[in-house]
């Protein structure tokens, strides 16, 4: 909700974020009132403190991101404890152990309170309870000479306890606020069990849908995906890493984690400066300016140099240009790691390289506590290098308060509020995208499912199973507490009794020798069962499933792939189909002639090419969380209006990965009817494939709603401006502004999207970037404006000489409900 553009104060939050539709409403009406007003505010106050715009003089010219990490009193602390510390209990501060569960190839098995005692483990991960955290927190602190908290970390990715829709699908809420109310319930819910670091948000734009992590991510977008970082940071951290219900985060993978090769986990990455500093490493800057007290190292090389032990990144980049001052750790074990990179030919050296690149903490890699000291000790590495690792690790402990309230008080057992779960069913529906609704004979447009509709057959292997609710990642959500499609729909319709619901499973999500694995699935590992269960008959289920179907007016049909297996890390994918016998379920419940729904329930872009021609309803409803059937039931009969919008591209096959709409330039750009084979020379000698169309099958930022929205035409409200004025002002200089009206029957939400396309630029730039958005609501035939800045932030760009810059140059204009907006106009930046 809200503007985006140059608005980086961190906001309130989300409790007024729950408050109902009308507030919201009325919310809207004044921030788009107020939207100059405030913007200039805003900017003025950045441009008093050091401009809006992120070129790297003014970088270089602001205060640190985090005033509370630059703190003089903080730092004075820190020095003083500092001057006591041996060489061993510094590098101890630079440790991280996993105690607790793996979440990574193997963990460690030392006896850490023995080396807690010592002052020689800094951070461990994985350890999660008041009680177990105080077991090692009282070890820290009664028995080290110098009583330095333990900094226990944890992957608090979509919730905590309380599971919300995966990242992925919070980000096709396109609503910061819903992230910020989403990151801030795990906050709470994390620092009741002792736990004051997240590893969360992962900012890594996601562009290829093989990556089974672009679940954790916000998309394929710079723009969105900064908007989006900033709002995680700020849930988190609420501006106050010392408030009892912050957390610090851990913003990762830095960097550009997201564009290995082949979409294959953990692979190198090879890109432009230009492209990483413009579209990779953008919301990384984003969450740095948000005030992000710590970044984590990624497993990937980028360009030749890993990622974990890169000084470019990492201290050029990250510290000197964006001025970040908190804390590195790197990932899982990324330090050891090195040495397959074979950037050095011993653990002494690859753990000086990371360090002495500005990683501070090593991950469960185990070298920097087994080789720093010996290095300082021979002269191998600068005491003053560790030191600098100490200071910004222990700034944050002390901003997070931990030396005064190391503990956590016993609370409790987590329960499922009905409070949280009206959070989490809310953000749901939200993040909910209708990709198709087509009209059937005799129904009308088949969603939302019509009152006449009698008896819904429920068919498909994610209509009744609460784990796979819970998507990747979700490492302390309790299966237990979901709300299945299924029980949601009894409620609604009545159980077996009421014969208005029918259900059959169909199939497994995996069929064949695969099909009984998961039932030995728990977070990152699989359980062989000892004895091998007999295979499922799928041929048989399916058929069942049709009769099923036979007898019910509308099928609804919930199908996916193992979110905790296939998706998320280690779960790159060459096929994108559904898994198992989906697809055959899927054909034959297509041939029955019923109406089918179909619901993909899944944490990355599936190809739905074929369900797209076949199947009337398409709902993309991701891994929804803990209140998935109620929110899935919400959209399915209208108490909610979709207006979830794509993230990311949905492919219309796989080799047209990675998909994103925002694609340089071409030469000989394709046009004309790319559905079918060229038949000649016209037709074959440009940018395409011979067998399959360029565009994906549903684009960025696409998403139906139960109403219709109409665009007038966007105006500027100056139609060129000098370079000078943007270069000097680096605030909005001019806007795009745009009348949108609902034209429907119902309300709904619209999210309101511009896009630019530099026309003149010297260095080629993509064919559309998204430069704005608002999510506002609209009553029936009721017509909202809004306003979209245009300055510095929106048509700048980084030249050859890797200067942020702007140029003369004509931009054409789009504002529409997606990446194919229509309504257009231009703006000209004049010498
Ligand atoms: C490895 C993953 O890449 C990272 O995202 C996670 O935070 C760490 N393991 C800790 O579990």
């Amino acid at each position: 909700m809200g503007f985006q553009s140059c608005a980086r104060e961190p906001g309130a939050a989300g409790v007024a974020w729950l408050a109902d539709r009308e507030a919201q409403t009325a919310y809207h009406s004044l921030v788009m009132r107020t939207f100059f007003a405030r913007t200039f505010r805003l900017c003025a106050l950045l441009l008093l403190i050091g401009g809006c715009g992120s070129d790297q003089a003014a970088a270089q010219a602001r205060p640190v991101p985090n005033p509370q990490l630059a703190a003089r009193e903080l730092n004075g602390r820190v020095d003083a404890l500092l001057k006591q510390m041996t060489l061993d209990e510094k590098i101890g501060q630079l440790v991280q152990y996993s105690a607790g569960f793996a979440t990574g190839p193997s963990a460690s098995n030392l006896t850490y309170e023995e080396l807690v005692a010592k002052g020689q483990v800094g951070s461990m991960l994985n350890v999660v309870g008041a009680e177990k955290t105080n077991h090692f927190q009282h070890i820290a602190m009664e028995k080290s000479r110098l009583h330095i908290p333990i900094i226990f970390g944890l992957d608090v990715i979509h919730g905590h306890r309380t599971t919300f829709p995966v990242p992925l699908a919070v980000a096709a809420t396109w609503d910061p606020e819903a992230a910020e109310t989403v990151a801030h319930t795990g906050a709470v819910e994390a620092r009741a069990d002792g736990i004051p670091w997240v590893f969360s948000p992962m900012v890594d734009i996601a562009r290829d849908a093989r990556w089974g992590r672009i679940v954790e991510s916000n998309g394929e977008d710079p723009y969105l995906g900064s908007a989006m970082a900033r709002a995680w940071v700020n849930g988190y951290q609420q501006g106050d890493l010392s408030k009892p219900d912050s957390v610090a985060v851990s913003v990762k993978h830095f960097g550009a984690y997201g564009a290995g090769i082949g979409g294959r986990d953990y692979n190198a990455v090879d890109m432009s400066e230009i492209t990483l500093r413009q579209v990779y490493l953008e919301p990384y800057h984003a969450a740095v300016e948000a005030g992000a007290a710590t970044l984590m190292s990624s497993f990937n090389s980028i360009n030749g140099v890993p990622a974990s032990a890169n000084p470019f990144t990492l201290t050029q980049i990250l510290r000197k240009e964006w001025g970040f001052s908190g804390f590195v750790v790197s990932d899982w074990g990324a330090v050891a790691e090195l040495l397959n990179h074979a950037i050095g030919a011993d653990g002494a050296t690859v753990a000086r390289k990371a360090l002495e690149a500005g990683v501070d903490m090593d991950m469960e890699g185990g070298l920097y506590g087994t080789t720093l000291a010996a290095q300082v000790r021979s002269g191998a590495i600068p005491e003053s290098v560790v030191d600098e690792a100490v200071r910004r690790i222990l700034r944050v402990k002390y901003a997070l308060g931990l030396f005064d309230h190391p503990y956590t008080e016993a609370g409790p057992a987590y329960d499922a509020t009905p409070e949280r779960r009206a959070i989490a069913r809310k953000v749901a529906a939200e993040s909910m995208v209708l990709l198709k609704n087509d009209t059937v004979e005799g129904v009308g447009a088949l969603l939302p499912l019509a009152a006449k509709v009698k008896k819904v057959a429920l068919i498909g292997p994610m209509a009744d199973d609460q784990r796979e609710m819970l998507g990747a990642w979700s490492v302390t959500g309790d299966p237990k507490y979901v709300i299945t499609l299924k029980t949601a729909l009894e409620e609604r319709l009545g159980g077996k009794e009421s014969g208005r619901l029918l259900y059959a499973e169909g199939c497994g999500l995996l069929s064949g020798e695969d099909a009984n694995l998961l039932k030995g699935v728990s977070f990152g590992s699989a359980n062989v069962a000892a004895e091998p269960l007999p295979i499922p008959d799928d041929q048989k289920t399916i058929d069942e499933a049709v009769e099923t179907v036979r007898k019910a007016d509308v099928a609804i049909l919930a199908l996916g792939e193992p979110t905790n297996w296939m998706e998320g890390e280690a779960a790159s994918r060459v096929q994108l189909g559904f898994t198992g016998a989906q697809e055959q379920l899927l054909g034959a419940v297509v041939a029955t002639g019923k109406p089918v729904v179909l619901l993909v329930l899944a944490g990355r872009p599936l190809e739905l090419k074929w369900a797209a021609s076949h199947v009337p309803a398409i709902v993309e409803a991701w891994s929804p969380g803990v209140e998935a059937g109620h929110a899935v039931a919400d959209v399915l009969f209208g108490d909610v209006n979709p207006a979830g919008k794509l993230p990311v591209s949905l492919p219309r096959a796989v080799g047209q990965e990675p998909l994103y709409y925002a694609q340089l330039p071409t030469g000989r750009p394709a046009h004309g009817d790319l559905s079918r084979m060229p038949r000649n020379s016209e037709e074959k000698f440009m940018s395409r494939y011979v067998d399959e169309e360029n565009s994906a099958l549903f684009p960025f930022g696409w998403g139906l709603s139960y109403t219709r929205f109409s665009y007038g035409k966007p105006t500027t409200s100056r139609s060129e401006v000098p370079v000078g004025e943007i270069l000097a002002v680096h605030k909005p200089v001019a806007s795009v502004g745009v009348d949108v009206t609902n034209t429907g029957t119902v309300a709904g939400a619209e999210v309101v999207q511009l896009y630019l396309r530099n026309t003149a630029a010297s260095v080629e730039q993509p064919v559309r970037e998204l430069k704005g958005f608002a999510r506002i609501q609209l009553a029936p035939g009721e017509t909202g404006h809004v306003d979209f800045p245009l300055g510095f932030d929106e048509l700048s760009f980084f030249d050859v000489g890797i200067k942020r810059t702007v140029e003369p140059t004509t931009y054409k204009i789009w504002v529409g409900g997606s990446s194919l907006a229509t309504a257009e106009t231009s703006f000209k930046v004049i010498e």
